[in-house]
């Protein structure tokens, strides 16, 4: 990415990095103050979160994912850490993956010594494994999975023994994207859905989000945790009841990605290129139907950097990410009408 981002740089109109799905808009105010509110912390963290923090999760999980039956939540220290450490918390042999999916999926199989088998989304097609993991809205594709998408993993975690883990952390930015916790129905076993206030609530800074689901796999992983010292800080824990509390400032903050998709999407198909996808979540995936690090190239040539579909497991897409300012967008916009 290095030559393609010095080229970018040198534009004269100025640069615009839109290569990181890293947010830019502030952190709410009142999130900021809980954090500070509890910047006295002397003691540690409890590993499971406080009970308040519990008690948060568990309502927010009820009302607005869909949860039913019986489940555990436990906070964690941002969602990548969990995401790489979760195949080696379960000794997995042998992790699925999506085939086009953000990296650390593979990266937390190789971490773990296990199989790592990349596979399409259809559940029927997959092979025997201890471990699978889904992401709905996807990074990269922003692809959206169906209820039956869903209900064919979680079928083929109960007819293998196996676990099914379902990184949610775009949920919030769709209507239509359904939690495997509502697919799931009340019954959990085997089933771990991952969620993250990083993109919600603008906190990747705080490192703050939880897992919710099985609860006997939950409480293995937490004496684990425990022993490892993967404590969520307090402070941070507070802000994080503060962020459940409120929906208003993630609608608002959805609604800020999806204008500027919007605006976006329809530049791009102007200029001829191929959207697949893209419903939800922080990316645009498309291409011009060339090798992806032409299109980079391309796009580096108007000062703006995006990623190589390579990056994901695909030659010909590329990934725009959506977090950057109202105004980069725009700018964005109008320099790919020229
Ligand atoms: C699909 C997916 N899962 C997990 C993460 C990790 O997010 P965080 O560690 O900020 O919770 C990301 C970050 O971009 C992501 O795209």
């Amino acid at each position: 990415m290095a030559p393609y981002g010095e080229k970018a740089k040198k534009y004269l109109g100025g640069f615009i990095d839109l290569s990181q799905g890293t947010p830019v808009d502030p952190t709410p105010k009142f999130i900021q103050d809980a954090l500070a509110n509890a910047s006295n912390s002397p003691s540690y963290p409890l590993t499971a979160g406080s009970p308040q923090l519990k008690d948060a999760i568990r309502k927010w999980a009820i009302s607005n994912l869909g949860a039913t039956g019986e489940f555990d939540v436990l906070p964690v220290i941002g969602s990548k850490e969990f995401v790489a450490l979760l195949p080696t918390f379960l000794q997995s042999k042998a992790v699925l993956y999506p085939k086009v999916a953000y990296p650390t999926y593979l990266v937390g199989a190789l971490m773990a010594s296990a199989n790592a088998i990349p596979v399409e989304i259809d559940a029927k097609s997959w092979p025997v494994a201890d471990l699978a993991w889904i992401n709905s809205p996807s990074n990269p594709t922003g692809q959206v999975q169906s209820d039956s998408e869903i209900l064919a993993a979680i079928n083929w975690a109960r007819e293998n023994g196996s676990i099914v883990a379902s990184d949610e952390c775009y949920l919030s930015f769709s209507n239509q994207a359904k939690s495997i916790l509502h697919i799931a129905a009340g019954n959990n076993q085997g089933v771990l859905a991952v969620h993250s206030l990083s993109k919600r609530s603008n906190l990747a800074g705080y490192r703050a989000a939880f897992v919710i689901g099985d609860s006997k796999l939950i409480d293995q992983i937490r004496q684990i945790r425990k022993h490892a010292g993967l404590m969520v800080p307090l402070p941070v824990q507070q802000a994080m009841i503060a962020a459940l509390s409120d929906n208003d400032h993630a609608i608002e903050q959805a609604q800020r990605y999806e204008k500027r998709r919007t605006s976006l999407v329809s530049v791009l198909l102007e200029k001829g290129f191929t959207i697949e996808h893209s419903k939800a979540g922080l990316y645009i995936w498309c291409s011009k139907n060339e090798d992806c690090y032409k299109t980079v190239d391309w796009f580096a040539d108007l000062g703006i950097l995006v990623t190589p579909g390579s990056f994901y497991g695909s030659e010909k897409f590329i990934r725009i990410a959506l977090t950057a300012s109202d105004e980069s967008i725009n700018q964005v916009v109008e320099r790919l009408k020229l």
